[in-house]
């Protein structure tokens, strides 16, 4: 597997980059997936927030963060303070992976692999390269070790603001809003996501968007 470093063009703003991942071949995922689902948000987004992968409904609509788990992102973000349409949303990995059930036609959302999220994080990185964000947000391990390596531990870390390594850019970890639809204590779960997103807004104060 090559990786999409060799599809990503060099120097390209968002919307060319947004139309040139449909082409990406870069790790298998391609070939099952309905289609590639960029980061989508206003270029002069001053905040990114990394997901892990599109999910069942996020691969049938082409958008980020449209099913289950971004209705409860959503939510948490209005009470963090924090406005959605003025924040760039994206993935780790830009294609659905699935495996399909034994019975029915239901898509079981598998997490990426190592190798899969190495692949694609070319495109994450053409993503921060253009935007030139001040804050990153990373849901859950997947996002959080895709740009801070594997050593990085969400559960430990989570809330705190780190410096991202080579982008001169603040991070914040925290859970991935998919755990917290599958914990045995949602609503605690859920305070949580939204005190470590408080924690992130209070990096940025007011400035969202640059003029
Ligand atoms: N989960 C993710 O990590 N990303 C999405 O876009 C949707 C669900
Ligand atoms: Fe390319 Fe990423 Fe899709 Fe793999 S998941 S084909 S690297 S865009």
């Amino acid at each position: 597997m090559a990786g999409a470093e060799e599809y990503v063009p060099a120097g390209a703003g968002i919307e060319e980059l947004a139309a040139a991942v449909h082409d990406c071949r870069g790790c298998d995922l391609y070939k099952d997936a309905t289609q590639a689902v960029f980061g989508e948000g206003p270029a002069n987004a001053t905040v990114v927030i990394v997901g892990e992968v599109p999910g069942d409904q996020e691969d049938r609509q082409g958008h980020p963060f449209v099913g289950p788990a971004g209705k409860l992102l959503d939510r948490a973000l209005v009470e963090a303070g924090i406005d959605r349409t003025k924040v760039y949303v994206t993935n780790a990995v830009k294609h659905f992976k699935f495996k399909q059930a034994e019975r029915g036609k239901r898509r079981i959302h598998q997490k990426p692999g190592r190798t899969e999220v190495v692949a694609c994080r070319p495109w994450l990185l053409a993503e921060l390269d253009t935007l030139r964000p001040d804050l990153v947000v990373l849901l859950g391990a997947t996002a959080a070790q895709s740009l801070l390596g594997t050593g990085f531990k969400v559960t430990q870390e989570r809330g705190k603001v780190v410096e991202l390594p080579e982008r001169p850019a603040r991070a914040v970890a925290t859970v991935h809003p998919s755990s917290v639809l599958r914990s045995d204590d949602r609503e605690a779960a859920y305070q949580g996501l939204v005190e470590d997103l408080k924690s992130a807004a209070s990096v940025i104060g007011q400035r969202q968007t640059r003029r």
